[in-house]
């Protein structure tokens, strides 16, 4: 990465705000339900702590839009426990982001202290980027440094206006988000495979044009593969189709040739499994060439999940980005299992991008195996269209 890091700027002493991404799922009584990304800035946090810094964490908390009982719904008050917790040392929660309670606690900061602001989102200003807003949290601390990668494309009064007013560095997070992603974009061990996977094709347009010129094979699964399996022409019943995208898919498959493997076989239901139950509706494995025209693909059959298995075996680098199926259902989990334990014996290195992919790794008890899970959804998505993230750009050059 050709951005400066936390090891390249002198902080004993000084005050840090770190913007990291504390944007964690949560059930409804407000318990986390999964703390993996508190957990990725840790080395950070541990990092700032040893070497005497104030550190001023800042995060957003979900998308509140400034509704009765939103103050409650997306306190970072769980967070701090819960960090607290992990880090076996006090984390003060502040009651704001910004204004003078917050700027006398910072006052009272020691050396190795950690405060963490309330959730900046509670204003507007934030995402709208207002300078003032930006200058008012920069007026915090000497230093920033981002280690948000999940949030770096947004381009955000804590992920970039206040780079205009103190000097940015990256944290371990965002240095390792960057080294891995960027690596197997612009040098991967070959031979390189993607997998992509998910509901839309729409949603993945920018990372297969960006993909299928660097990769060796694109594999395509998930909801997204019937769009591909009706632009060849195929009767898909009722799955998935993303009408707008079939001409994209036509384009896709005429350039790609074999470069690309879509499912021989798959799963199918008589019904909606969401709607009904995964265990009120029927389920059978077909041909993509024979599916009824009353039911719907759920997951990718046995077959297919040897191809595309065979296909990763072998692999120098292995990218990969949305479920084979509605891996939610255990039921039909198993096309996304057989290729979380393809990846983990490939011996390739593996990336998963964030979201819904490392959740099913994760589910599914493959997270050790991995070389990198992505803490981005969106950022990681974007960042493999080859698009610049303003929350990295912002940062100061080497
Ligand atoms: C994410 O979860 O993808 C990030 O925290 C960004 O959140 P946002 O989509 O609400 O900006």
């Amino acid at each position: 990465m050709n951005k400066k890091t936390i090891e390249d700027i002198q902080v004993k002493g000084k005050r840090v705000l770190v913007r990291v991404d504390f944007n964690v799922p949560q059930d409804g009584s407000g318990n986390i339900t999964d703390d993996r990304r508190i957990k990725a800035a840790i080395p950070t946090i541990q990092y700032l702590v040893n070497h005497s810094a104030k550190t001023i964490l800042v995060s957003h908390l979900g998308r509140p839009k400034g509704k009765e009982g939103d103050k409650e719904k997306f306190t970072m008050r769980p967070v701090a426990a819960r960090l607290s917790d992990l880090m076996d040392k006090t984390v003060t929660l502040a009651p704001d982001s910004v204004g003078p309670q917050v700027e006398s606690l910072v006052g009272e900061m020691n050396d190795g202290d950690i405060l963490l602001l309330e959730n900046v989102r509670f204003h507007p200003e934030e995402e709208k980027n207002i300078p003032e807003f930006a200058k008012q949290l920069a007026s915090l601390a000497d230093l920033y440094v981002n280690d948000a990668f999940g949030t770096a494309h947004r381009a955000h009064a804590s992920t970039e206006g206040v780079t205009k007013f103190i000097p940015g560095v990256a944290g371990y997070l965002m240095q390792k988000e960057i080294d891995y992603l960027g690596g197997a974009l612009s040098s991967p061990k070959r031979p390189f495979v993607a997998i992509l996977g998910g509901a839309k094709v729409k949603d993945k347009i920018g990372v297969i044009e960006s993909l299928i010129s660097k990769t060796d094979k694109l594999i395509i699964g998930g909801g997204m593969a019937y769009t591909f399996l009706k632009a060849q022409g195929k009767e898909i019943g009722k799955s998935l189709l993303d009408a707008d995208s079939l001409d994209f898919c036509k384009g896709v498959l005429a350039k790609a040739g074999d470069k690309i493997l879509l499912p021989v076989d798959v799963i199918v239901t008589d019904d909606n499994p969401f709607d009904k139950g995964p265990d009120n509706v029927q389920s059978r494995e077909v041909s993509v060439d024979e599916i009824p025209a009353d039911w719907q693909g759920v997951d990718i059959g046995p077959k297919t999940a040897k191809a595309f298995a065979a296909a990763v075996k072998g692999a120098g680098t292995v990218v990969w980005n949305g479920p084979m199926g509605i891996f939610e259902f255990d039921k039909f989990a198993v096309g996304t299992c057989a290729m979380a334990e393809a990846l983990a014996e490939s011996g390739a290195i593996t990336i998963i991008g964030g979201g819904d992919s490392a959740a099913a790794v994760e589910k599914l008890g493959f997270a050790e195996k991995m070389t990198h899970i992505s803490t981005g959804g969106g950022a990681s998505l974007e960042f493999l269209e080859g698009r610049e993230l303003p929350g990295v750009v912002a940062l100061q050059d080497k």
